[in-house]
């Protein structure tokens, strides 16, 4: 069994590690991401039962990302990590040892997120040593004074022009025009926080229509 993509389509992903948030959204997602911190704050922090936990609830990828910062021990991990379940994508810093970790790991057919990308730089050698996504993290370049919507647009435009086969996960997605923005530009996953996906759900004007809509029904002789 092979790593399930959706293709041709914007892949949603919850940027979490809480199973209640994700057992409420397995309707609308089509993964999940994870990273160290998210981890770090779960009462149960056995990595490998959560990844298990969350293969259960989602069939697409589950993004699990290492905590070593050398090679052969990312590898080591990486290949430990992609035992769990065939849709795990492991999670590899855009460092030296990250980028080597994620050719040697791609090479063996295992799926890969290369994570903290911040430039253009980072993300053609990430496709270059063959990563299944590439996370370039949108509200942290916007906390330096820079924009992280243009760096989503260079990856993909970069990535168009060159044919580079490597999907671009927006990530560090803090608000809706986040969400709105990443998807004009041709991002072709995006990982949210359950904060900004439940308001999708929501709309003032939704609630007013559908109140009126009632009303009148209520009102008519057709009841
Ligand atoms: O997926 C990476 C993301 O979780 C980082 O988000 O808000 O900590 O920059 P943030």
């Amino acid at each position: 069994m092979n790593l399930v993509i959706l293709e041709g389509i914007v892949e949603i992903f919850l940027d979490t590690a809480d199973i209640g948030a994700i057992e409420r959204y397995k309707d609308f997602i089509d993964g999940v991401t994870t990273n160290p911190t998210i981890l770090s704050k779960q009462e149960n922090e056995d990595v490998q039962k959560i990844a298990l936990e969350i293969s259960k609830l989602i069939n697409g990828p589950i993004s699990v990302e290492v905590i070593s910062s050398d090679f052969d021990d990312m590898v080591k991990e990486g290949e430990s990590l992609a035992k769990i379940h065939p849709n795990i994508c492991v999670k590899l810093p855009c460092t030296f040892d990250g980028l080597k970790a994620c050719k040697n790991l791609s090479n063996k057919g295992i799926a890969t997120n290369l994570t903290l990308c911040f430039s253009v730089p980072q993300a053609i050698m990430a496709a270059k040593c063959g990563a299944t996504y590439v996370s370039p993290f949108v509200g942290r370049v916007d906390d330096i004074g820079q924009d992280g919507i243009n760096l989503i647009s260079d990856i993909v435009e970069v990535y168009n022009v060159h044919g580079f086969e490597t999907r671009v996960l927006s990530a560090s997605i803090r608000n809706i025009n986040h969400f709105i923005q990443a998807a004009i530009a041709g991002t072709d996953a995006i990982t949210i926080p359950e904060n900004v996906l439940q308001q999708f759900f929501i709309h003032p004007l939704t609630d007013i229509g559908l109140k009126k809509f009632m009303s009148d029904w209520n009102k008519s002789k057709r009841k």
